[in-house]
């Protein structure tokens, strides 16, 4: 087994990343064959509460079992621990066909962020440019990653918004970078700088890194049909640059309650979403 590494990011924050996330991973593990690691890059832990719930989530942060614990060790103090007892593995609560989504968790805490503003202070003062310590992080990421391939079909890494030394190594680790986006006029913008530079300093690294936007959070106005039907016309002008995904995410009060439910049948936590759930996976599960 070789498993599939995704990133969801966006620059703009707010747009959708996180509930992608959360929605995929337990669509994909409906599958029983099916086993998917969450790797939570984004301090706000969002991703790591919808996942392990309050209780968990304290739990794993007063035991020092977060990634911001992770990195500090090993970037900053040069410690040779392994990820593996960082990984809370099927952790999820959410069953289908009477059996727990098996959904893995690397969390987040509210900590990252001073952890990454440490690592980049304490290697600053080592003489170590912004760049090294991006390359360092990517390092340190690779082949950790690369066995967890190994263990998991699909790795799926909540980022932050905006852009940090984490995101762009998640990036630079990946084989497809899904951007939701709401399709309204700030948010089209978003995508436009995100591809016009972010996007185009990673493919000078990775030229085949597969990129496509998902339209998330769209309701039934004018305004976000037209910016939808924008976004398509930008893919399609941009030479495959990026794409877009056929599926497309409703705005639905559905999708937000979702986010709350920790314990219960994934059929009863998104109910009538499934169906577009199912085409995302599809989508996902076909991407080359
Ligand atoms: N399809 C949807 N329908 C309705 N509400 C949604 C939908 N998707 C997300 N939301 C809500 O929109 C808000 C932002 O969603 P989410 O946290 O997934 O975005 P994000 O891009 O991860 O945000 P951030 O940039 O802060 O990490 C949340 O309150 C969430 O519940
Ligand atoms: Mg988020």
């Amino acid at each position: 087994m070789a498993g599939k590494v995704l990133s969801v990011v966006n620059m703009k924050g707010g747009v959708g990343k996180t509930s992608t996330v959360i929605a995929l991973a337990e669509t994909l593990a409906t599958d029983p064959a099916c086993s998917v690691l969450v790797i939570d890059v984004d301090t706000q832990a969002n991703a790591s509460h919808c996942i392990a719930g309050n209780d968990k989530l304290t739990e794993i942060i007063q035991a020092d079992k977060t990634i911001d614990d992770f990195f500090y060790w090993r970037l900053v103090e040069n410690d040779r621990r392994s990820m593996d007892s960082y990984i809370n593995r099927n952790i999820s609560l959410v069953t289908h066909l009477n059996q727990p989504l098996k959904i893995s968790l690397l969390a987040s805490s509210p900590y990252l962020r001073i952890t990454e503003r440490e690592i980049i202070y304490k290697l600053t003062k080592r003489n170590l440019s912004m760049e090294a310590i991006e390359g360092q992080t990517i390092h340190l990421l690779a082949p950790i990653v690369e066995q967890l391939r190994q263990h998991y079909d699909y790795i799926i890494f909540d980022c932050a918004p905006g852009i940090s030394a984490f995101t762009t190594a998640a990036m630079m680790i990946s084989d497809h970078i899904i951007v939701p986006t709401i399709p309204d006029f700030l948010s089209t913008l978003g995508v436009a700088a995100f591809t016009a530079s972010i996007l185009r300093e990673i493919r000078q690294q990775r030229p085949n890194l597969s990129a496509n936007v998902l339209i998330a959070r769209k309701n039934n106005t004018r305004h976000h049909a037209e910016h939808h039907k924008i976004i398509i016309d930008k893919a399609k002008a941009s030479s495959g640059t990026f794409g877009v995904f056929d599926t497309v995410i409703p705005e639905s009060t559905a999708m937000a309650q979702a986010m709350n439910f920790m314990d219960g049948t994934y059929t009863q936590k998104y109910s009538k979403l499934s169906d577009v759930l199912s085409n995302l996976a599809t989508e996902i599960r076909g991407l080359k």
